[in-house]
C-alpha cells in the first residue's frame, strides 16, 4: 500500500514479487498478484453508512469504469489487473511481463495511490491450477479481491448459500466464498459501511483460521487485512523527516480527511522476511484484529469487540537484518542453516550459561564446568513446574524429534515423567491433561496449527504451558503462559535444522562423498537406540523430505521384531553406534547386520577402533564424529546426517530448500 508515494507501477509489481519470494517458502504450488493500473483517488470526507451509497472518491475522472454487478457508485475504481500462474515465481512474472506486453501497460506509469496484493498458495482445497489460485475475486469486475492463508471450515454452508442467490464459483477453493460474501453482505445492507466494519460483519460468518487482506473497487485506495488463527503481520513506513505517525482512533478518522497529506507506506504480510527490506518498524496482529490503511494512515479495530474504536497496537522494531534471509555465499538455505549451526547454538545459550571459568567458550559447557543455567522466561513459573506431576511435551515433524532427543536428559535432570506427544495426535485423542501437568509446546516457526490447537486444549485443561519456539512475537510464543526463545536465527528451508541442533563438522567433504555412493538409492535405515533413536527417526525424515527417498528410522531394539526381514546386501542401512550407554548393545547389532551381508554406514566416534576394525576389509564404510557427553552427543550426530540429505538432494537435482508438496510453516490443521 502507498499513499503519497510516488512508486511507478513496475516498481510496485517488483515489490510484490519480490515479496512472495521472501515467503516462497510457506507454500509455493502456485502464486497470483492484483494491482491497479491508476492512480486511487483520494479518499472522501466521509461518505458512510447514509444508505444513499454516493461516497468514497473525489471525483478523479480516471476512477469510473464499467462495471458489471449492481452496486457500482461513483467513485468506484477500475477493474484491477489479476494474473494467476501454477508453479514457480518467475513463472508468474512472465505471465505479468507477457500481459504488459500484450495489453500496452504502461509500467513506468507512476502511481501515488495505489493498493497491491499477491500471494503464494499452498493448496489445501483444490488443485494447484491457476483458477484455484490467489487473488480470488467476487466476480469478473472484481468488486471484491482477497488473497488468503488458512481455511475456511464452514465453506460448503456459506457457498450453498450464496449459490441459492445465483453467484456462480469457478474455483473449487474455501477462499472463493469470501469476495463473493463480501460482495454479498455488501449489497445486502443498503447502506456503505467503512470498509472495515463491512469485513467484520464477513469475518463474524467465517469459521476456521485465516489471515486475509482485502482490496475493492468499491473502497479505493483504501486497503483492510485480518487475522484469525494465522499470522499476519504489518510494516509501516512515514517518508524520513516525517513525525511518528499517529493510528486512527475510530472509523470517522479514516475517511475525515485529517491524515491525507501524510505520505505512507504499509505491508501487510505472514511474517517479517517480506517486510523487512522496506522497513523495521511493525505491528503484530492479535486474533480478530482488523487493519484498515486509508488515505495517510492506519487504524486497527478488533471484530471480537465489535466496537468503532480503534484498539492500541505497538508499532515494534524488527531485530531482523536482511543479510539473515539471504543465502550469504552458500548454493542453498538448507547448507547456510546447517553451516550456522555453531553460532546458533552460541546465540542459545548466550547469557543463559554461567560458566564456572570466565571465559565463554562452549566447550567448557561440553567439558561439564558450567555451574549455572538461567533462562529467564522460566523464573516465575519454575516453583510451579518443579511442583508438576509430569512434564509433557508437544510438537510436530522436527520439533518433535527434538523433544525425543532431550527426553532423556530431562528425566534424568528433573527426575519427573516426561511424555512426548504429536500434537495431531494428541488432539485426536483428546488425551486427558491435568492442572498439575506441565505442558511444553516446541516449534521453531511459533505458528504451527496442529501445535497451536493443543496448546489451546491444554490450556482448557487447567495445565501451566511453556512456549520453546524461534519466532519472537509468534502465535505460540503470546499464547503460552511462559517459555523460551531458542534464538537460533532465522530459519528459510523448509526443512528445518538449526532449530533442531547448533553444531557442525569438517566432514562435508567425506559426507559428499558418501552421498555419490547413495544417491540412487530407492530406500535407505536408519538403525539406532536410546536418544539417538530421535537421530534416526530425524535423519530418515530430513531423507524423505528433501532427497525424496523413501527412508525409515528404525528402533534398535525393535530390530528382531520385523525390520531385520529388510535386511540384504543391497539395502543401505545407517548405523548410529557412538559411545552411549547403548554403545555394547549397538556392536551386537552391527554385528548381526554383517552376518546378514548388510551393507552399512557406521555413524562412530573418532577414533573407534572396534568400529574401524568393523571397516577395514570389509563393506562397511565409517563417518567419525568427536565425542561429548552423552547428552550432547545425539546433537553432534544429526549434522552429517543433515548434511548426507542435503548432498543426496542436491545430486538428484531436487529443490532442497523447497522440497516437492512440504511448507515451512503449516498453518492449517
Ligand atoms: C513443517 C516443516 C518441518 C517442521 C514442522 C514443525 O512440517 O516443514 O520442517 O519441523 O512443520 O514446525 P515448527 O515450526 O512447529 O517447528
Amino acid at each position: 500500500y502507498n499513499y503519497h508515494v510516488s512508486r511507478s507501477l513496475q516498481e510496485i509489481l517488483d515489490q510484490l514479487f519480490q515479496g512472495l519470494r521472501r515467503l516462497e517458502y510457506r507454500g509455493y504450488d502456485s502464486a497470483g498478484i492484483c494491482v491497479d493500473t491508476d492512480d486511487a483517488p483520494e479518499p472522501a470526507a466521509c461518505g458512510y453508512g447514509d444508505g444513499d451509497g454516493a461516497a468514497a472518491g473525489n471525483g478523479h475522472a480516471h476512477s469510473l469504469a464499467p462495471c458489471q454487478g449492481s452496486g457500482a457508485l461513483d467513485g468506484d475504481s477500475p477493474t484491477p489487473i489479476v494474473i494467476k500462474a501454477v508453479g514457480k515465481i518467475a513463472n508468474l512474472e512472465a505471465l505479468a511481463a507477457e500481459y504488459v506486453a500484450a495489453n500496452g501497460t504502461d509500467v513506468a506509469k507512476v502511481l501515488r495511490h495505489h493498493v497491491g496484493i499477491a500471494h503464494t498458495r499452498w493448496a489445501t482445497h483444490g488443485r494447484p491450477t491457476p483458477v484455484n489460485s490467489h487473488p480470488h475475486v467476487s466476480d469478473p469486475s472484481a468488486e471484491f479481491v482477497v488473497v488468503h492463508n488458512g481455511i475456511i471450515t464452514n465453506y460448503a454452508a456459506i457457498k450453498e448459500i450464496l449459490v441459492s442467490h445465483g453467484e456462480e464459483f469457478v474455483s473449487e477453493t474455501d477462499t472463493e466464498v469470501i469476495p463473493k460474501l463480501c460482495k454479498y453482505v455488501y449489497h445486502q445492507l443498503g447502506t456503505k459501511l467503512p470498509f472495515p466494519k463491512l469485513v467484520m460483519e464477513v469475518m463474524r460468518r467465517l469459521e476456521g483460521a485465516f489471515a486475509l487482506v482485502f482490496k475493492s473497487r468499491h473502497y479505493p485506495g483504501e486497503m483492510v487485512a485480518c487475522r484469525r488463527g494465522s499470522p499476519l503481520i504489518v510494516g509501516v513506513k512515514v517518508p524520513q523527516g516525517k513525525g511518528p505517525l499517529a493510528s486512527f482512533r475510530s472509523f470517522s478518522d479514516a475517511y475525515g480527511g485529517a491524515h491525507n497529506s501524510q505520505a505512507i507506506e504499509v505491508w501487510a504480510a505472514s511474517d517479517a522476511s517480506a517486510v523487512i527490506e522496506h522497513t523495521k518498524k511493525v505491528l503484530v496482529l492479535e486474533d480478530d484484529d482488523v487493519l484498515h490503511v486509508a488515505g495517510g494512515g492506519y487504524g486497527i479495530y478488533n471484530a471480537a469487540n465489535r466496537g468503532d474504536e480503534a484498539v492500541p497496537r505497538v508499532l515494534q522494531t524488527l531485530q531482523l537484518e536482511v543479510d539473515q534471509i539471504m543465502k550469504g555465499g552458500y548454493d542453498h538455505f538448507m547448507q547456510k542453516e546447517i553451516h550456522e549451526q555453531p553460532e546458533a547454538l552460541l546465540q542459545t545459550m548466550r547469557g543463559r550459561v554461567m560458566f564456572r571459568r570466565p571465559d565463554d567458550e562452549p566447550s567448557a559447557y561440553v567439558a561439564g564446568a558450567a555451574s549455572r543455567i538461567t533462562l529467564g522466561g522460566l523464573v516465575d513459573t519454575k516453583a510451579t513446574i518443579r511442583r508438576a506431576r509430569r512434564i509433557m511435551f508437544v510438537a510436530c515433524g522436527t520439533s518433535y524429534h527434538a523433544c525425543l532427543a532431550a527426553r532423556q536428559t530431562i528425566e534424568d535432570l528433573v527426575e519427573l515423567p516426561v511424555v512426548l506427544e504429536l500434537a495431531s495426535d494428541l488432539l485426536d485423542r483428546r488425551a486427558p491433561i491435568f492442572r498439575d501437568d506441565t505442558c511444553v509446546f516446541v516449534s521453531q516457526s511459533g505458528e504451527t496449527a496442529d501445535t497451536l490447537r493443543a496448546l489451546e486444549y491444554a490450556k482448557t485443561r487447567g495445565a501451566l504451558c511453556v512456549g520453546v519456539t524461534n519466532t519472537v512475537g509468534s502465535a505460540i510464543s503470546r499464547a503460552t503462559h511462559c517459555g523460551i526463545h531458542q534464538n537460533a536465527g532465522y530459519e528459510i528451508g523448509v526443512a528445518s535444522t538449526k532449530a533442531y541442533t547448533s553444531q557442525v563438522l569438517g566432514l562435508d567433504a567425506k559426507v559428499r562423498a558418501l552421498a555419490e555412493t547413495l544417491r540412487d538409492s530407492q530406500s535407505l535405515l536408519f538403525f539406532a537406540r536410546g536418544s539417538n533413536y530421535a537421530t534416526a527417526l530425524e535423519a530418515a525424515l530430513k531423507m524423505k523430505e528433501v532427497a525424496l527417498i523413501h527412508s525409515e528410522g528404525i528402533l534398535a531394539g525393535e530390530m528382531k521384531h520385523g525390520p531385520l526381514a529388510l535386511v540384504d546386501e543391497h539395502m543401505p542401512i545407517i548405523v548410529v553406534a557412538t559411545r552411549d550407554g547403548t554403545y555394547a548393545k549397538m556392536q551386537s547389532v552391527i554385528e548381526q547386520l554383517l552376518a546378514r551381508d548388510a551393507r552399512l554406514i557406521i555413524l562412530c566416534n573418532e577414533g573407534d577402533e572396534r568400529m574401524q576394525g568393523y571397516a577395514a576389509g570389509s563393506r562397511c564404510q565409517l563417518i567419525e564424529v568427536p565425542q561429548t557427553v552423552e547428552q550432547l552427543q545425539p546433537v553432534v550426530n544429526i549434522v552429517p546426517l543433515q548434511l548426507l540429505a542435503y548432498h543426496i538432494t542436491v545430486l538428484r537435482g531436487h529443490n532442497v530448500d523447497q522440497p516437492r508438496n512440504l511448507a515451512k510453516s503449516v498453518t492449517v490443521t
